[in-house]
């Protein structure tokens, strides 16, 4: 039974219902109400004191590095964590996560989102959601959508044909929303013309008719421009507060703009919200330690390996050079609200893995990267250091200075400085090691074939050293894999650094975004959607697939390690429609799967694929069809590895199909 009903609630108190308290608290009718706080995520808690500074508190892996684990389970273990922080500190509501597809490899934000692909981002925001519900704490699904760059934030506005909207943007929240979040955020960006704070095709019609969500729609933090245009639309909560917030409603609902029922929909969203996040289920199970363990466990299985040529890593032996500041203070994550205050202090990087045997390192003397984490400095110290050692490790990458919220990177490659110093520490040594951190896609090619092994490290959080150190010297396999293609340069991908006419962008690529990009232009990439590389030496085979009904399998395969490496194998599903009456991508992500495969073992993986994997969006029948026919099922060590295939023949119905051939051989 409800425990607030509408009828006990004043149309003033339903107004001021519609907007924030202040910046971070629901309005509680002078204490009628309890006093719901929100807060950010989605790398752990960022919440102020009341002086305005932010509280410490657990860094954990970005959404950029759970999505290179490629494990549903991690990001429930990531968002079970920070619950755990939510409830200690005291919000309702955890500001995440975020969904968008990554589409240009420049925006500022793509650390807080998981993928270029929407099933990926879908599963794993999902999962992340469940992590944190699960312990009665709400999420706010964000920012949705099309929040895809960060130039002219609030205003610039993206034009997306309808098809792309439905395959590509929406399909991650879709896919989320099955995780049934407290909140989605709307963004700030006008999509075909209108806010998404004002769009009732994705509010309304989209959201809530057709995805069925059923909880409050939070307007990100400035993205409402009319408040009543918004409630209109079917935006509940107006954040945060401003002193006009409720005279605007006040008026519109005079001058017969706004209806009672139109505020009553939105007031009793925001009620069960209220019922929803007061539950017995907040109960803390972790220590500060657990936590840090648990965001160590995350950033292990993060860690990509790009390049290891004559397997030089892992480094067993030998004296190692190890340079660069992010040694002791390497970035735990981009900048912006999603950073978190940790205060966790580091442990060198060298110290940890001289701790692990094997290689001794050391760093070298008057040589450091100066404070903002960008310039090297000391560079004769460094070439003298690294002349006569066995390997060199450098350290390079971004920060939170780079990668931040509110503008976009103005590169994809390293600063000039960097990509020399590691050129010319290829030409003293020949085992040079780069580490990259970094929240998105990194243009190497400067440097790439003078280096022998290249790891992209990712944000990882607090872990991060720790990880490092488990894979750097061999204790754990890296199973990381890209969750963005590397494009070769950045006028290579769909997106560049246009931003449209400046003040709104079409995406003239339509669905072709990422992957589905560089292979329908078969266009060569550094590296591809989900490569990343093991110590272990993998082999797939014995494929078979299982017919549940005409549109629902199971496909079977083996993954045999034959090392002396545990290792742990992200293998992918793809799905290929191999006649179409459409164009449709070469494949597309339908399924994955992160298994251990022990030493010299075997491990038998099982992935379901369903209608949605072989349907596409037609804007035709304004609705989502399998048309009949082969489909091939690709299975991959990454977009490009395909190393499995088999094909189906899916045969619906007639009366389900229109006709594609010009003999008639049905009625
Ligand atoms: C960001 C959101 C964030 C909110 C509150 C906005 O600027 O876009 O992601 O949750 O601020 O900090």
């Amino acid at each position: 039974m409800a425990t607030y009903k509408l009828s006990d609630f004043t149309l003033d108190e339903k107004l001021h219902l519609l907007s924030g308290k202040d910046n971070w608290h629901l309005w509680d009718g002078d204490g009628k109400l309890p006093l719901l706080r929100l807060a950010d995520g989605p790398h752990g808690m960022r919440i102020y004191n009341e002086d305005g500074s932010v509280k410490p508190a657990t860094a954990m892996p970005c959404l950029s590095a759970i999505g290179s684990t490629f494990n549903r389970e991690l990001a429930y273990l990531s968002g079970n964590t920070i619950a755990d922080e939510c409830i200690e500190m005291g919000a309702a509501v955890l500001l995440a996560p975020g969904v968008n597809t990554r589409r240009c490899p420049l925006n500022g934000r793509n650390f807080e989102y998981f993928s270029e692909d929407p099933f990926l981002s879908g599963e794993l925001g999902a999962a992340y959601i469940e992590g944190v519900q699960v312990k009665g704490i709400g999420t706010s699904l964000k920012h949705y959508c099309a929040n895809l760059r960060e130039y002219d934030r609030f205003y610039q506005g993206c034009d997306i044909d309808e098809r792309a909207l439905r395959e590509i943007y929406l399909a991650a929240f879709e896919g989320a929303l099955r995780a049934k979040p407290y909140t989605v955020m709307c963004s700030f960006t006008p999509i075909n013309g209108v806010y998404a704070s004002e769009n009732r095709y994705l509010l309304k019609d989209m959201l809530r008719d057709e995805f069925g969500f059923d909880g409050v729609v939070i307007s990100d933090w400035g993205a409402v421009h009319s408040i009543y245009k918004s409630v209109k639309a079917g935006l509940d909560l107006t954040m945060p507060y401003r002193a006009d917030n409720y005279s605007r409603l006040k008026e519109a609902y005079e001058r017969g703009l706004l209806s009672d029922e139109e505020i009553d929909f939105c007031v009793r969203n925001i009620l069960t919200l209220i019922e929803r996040t007061q539950n017995d289920r907040k109960v803390v199970t972790t220590t500060k330690e657990e936590r840090y363990q648990n965001a160590v466990r995350i950033a292990k299985e993060a860690v990509v390996l790009l390049k290891n040529e004559d397997g030089l890593l892992p480094l067993r032996a030998g004296n190692v050079l190890i340079s660069g500041s992010f040694v002791r203070r390497p970035p735990t994550g981009g900048g912006g609200s999603s950073f978190v205050e940790t205060t966790y202090v580091q442990r060198p990087l060298n110290e940890l893995l001289n701790e692990k045997g094997g290689a001794t390192y050391e760093t070298p003397a008057g040589h450091a990267i100066d404070s903002k984490g960008k310039i090297p400095i000391g560079l004769r110290n460094l070439y003298h250091a690294a002349y006569g050692k066995d390997a060199v490790v450098l350290c390079v990458g971004e920060d939170n200075t780079v990668e931040c919220e509110s503008f976009d990177r103005q590169s994809i490659r390293l600063n000039p400085q960097t990509e020399r110093m590691i050129l010319d520490t290829a030409a003293i040594n020949e085992n040079v090691v780069v580490l990259v951190y970094a929240g998105s896609a990194i243009d190497m090619s400067a440097w790439i074939d003078k280096v022998k092994a290249v790891v992209f490290v990712g944000f990882l959080g607090e872990g991060v050293n720790e990880a490092l150190a488990a894979i750097l010297s061999g204790e754990v396999s890296p199973s990381g894999k890209l969750t963005e293609s590397f494009p070769l340069s950045l006028k290579e991908s769909c997106a560049g650094t246009d931003p449209g006419n400046g003040y709104t962008e079409w995406f003239q690529e339509g669905i072709f975004v990422g992957y589905r990009y560089y292979d329908k232009w078969d266009k060569e990439v550094l590296f591809p959607f989900g490569h990343g590389l093991s110590y272990a030496d993998l082999t797939y085979s014995n494929l078979r697939i299982e017919k549940k009904s005409e549109t629902d399998y199971t496909v079977t395969y083996d993954i045999e390690n034959r090392s002396d490496f545990d290792a742990m194998e992200a293998s992918q599903v793809y799905v290929s429609d191999v006649f179409s009456m459409v164009t449709r991508p070469k494949k597309e992500l339908k399924g994955f799967s992160k298994d251990l495969i022990p030493a010299h073992g075997k491990t038998t993986v099982s992935v379901p694929l369903n209608a949605r994997s072989f349907a596409y969006y037609n804007t035709s029948l304004k609705d989502w069809h399998i048309e009949n026919g082969i489909f091939k099922i690709l299975v991959g060590a990454s977009s490009r590895d395909i190393r499995l295939s088999a094909d189906i023949e899916i045969t619906l119905p007639d009366e389900t199909q229109y006709s594609v051939y010009f003999a008639q051989h049905v009625m």
